[in-house]
């Protein structure tokens, strides 16, 4: 496993995500890929699948120190009180004292960023987050987090995949030190078809998923949480750490990168930075 790291955080570069599962499908899916050797799981209360979560490594027989939870709080509930009863729940849920990432889900016009980042280092200082960060933060926006607000924050999670430069972004993490999670790593499963990541995988015997997280794992501080239902595709996103991929296929991959934004909710996603 490699692993990102930032401002004393250390966590596995790949994660596993679990947007859309819910049920026993979600449960499944974690123990499926703790037991597969997962370290790194990504929820939120959004995703309405924090006890299943919770339950899942609760039964893995894996210390829950060995494994680094992030969770989120969404939009709408990021004013002090809420965030406080918020963090509380999750907790119950995910039936730990502490979740080892809190991230602000999607950055609101209507709750002042300011006492939102009050509350999550209130909750970082009460031991109920070991970290804090952000998630669909534009560069203006974590410019103001860090500069005005002074926010501890390690980490921005955004979407990322070849279809999507995110080089402004990538740059300003840089610049504070931070390491981006890249969500929908897959293109929500685009790549599997992607011609091109097809032609350069058969050169490593391996699928255009798997080149798509080789590629985004080779770059400086990034880390990806690839979302799986399937033991086969869980196993497979894992089986990244024994090929390197060419400069010349890693140009290829960076050429690739483009404006296909697949998550952008209207009324919700902030002004994105130029792709
Ligand atoms: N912070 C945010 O606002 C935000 C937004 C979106 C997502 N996320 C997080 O990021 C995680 C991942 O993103 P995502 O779920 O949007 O998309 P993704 O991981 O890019 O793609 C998931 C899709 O790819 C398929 N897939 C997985 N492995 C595969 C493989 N080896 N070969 C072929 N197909 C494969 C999955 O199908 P199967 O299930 O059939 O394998 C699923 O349809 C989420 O689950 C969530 O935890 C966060």
């Amino acid at each position: 496993m490699q692993f990102v790291s930032a401002k004393g955080a250390q966590l596995p570069a790949l994660g596993v995500g679990t947007w859309a599962l819910s049920g026993r499908s979600c449960y499944d899916a974690v123990r499926t890929a703790l037991a597969i050797g997962y370290r790194h799981i990504d929820t939120a209360e959004l995703y309405d699948n924090e006890a299943e979560v919770g339950a899942a490594i609760h039964d893995s027989g894996v210390k829950r120190a060995e494994i680094f939870v992030t969770t989120k709080v969404p939009m709408g509930e990021l004013r002090a009180p809420q965030i406080r009863r918020n963090v509380e729940q999750s907790l119950k849920r995910l039936g730990s004292d502490y979740v080892d990432l809190l991230l602000i889900h999607w950055p609101s016009r209507r709750e002042p960023l300011a006492e939102t980042l009050g509350a999550f280092a209130e909750a970082r200082a009460k031991g109920q987050t070991r970290f804090i960060g952000v998630s669909n933060f534009t560069v203006a926006l974590l410019r103001e987090a860090i500069e005005v607000h002074r926010a501890d924050i390690v980490c921005n999670q955004v979407e990322y995949h070849p279809y999507l430069s995110q080089r402004p972004v990538l740059a300003a993490l840089a610049r504070y030190g931070l390491f981006l999670t890249a969500y929908s790593p897959l293109g929500r499963g685009r790549v599997a078809g992607d011609r091109d990541l097809v032609r350069i995988g058969q050169a490593y015997g391996k699928t255009p998923s798997q080149v798509a997280l080789r590629w985004l794992l080779d770059q400086p501080n990034v880390a990806a949480i690839p979302k799986s239902s399937s033991r086969a595709h869980l196993a497979a996103n894992f089986a990244i750490f024994d090929f390197a991929l060419s400069a010349a296929d890693h140009a290829v991959l960076d050429a690739k990168r483009g404006k296909t934004r697949l998550v952008d909710p209207v009324g919700w996603a902030p002004a994105w930075d130029p792709a």
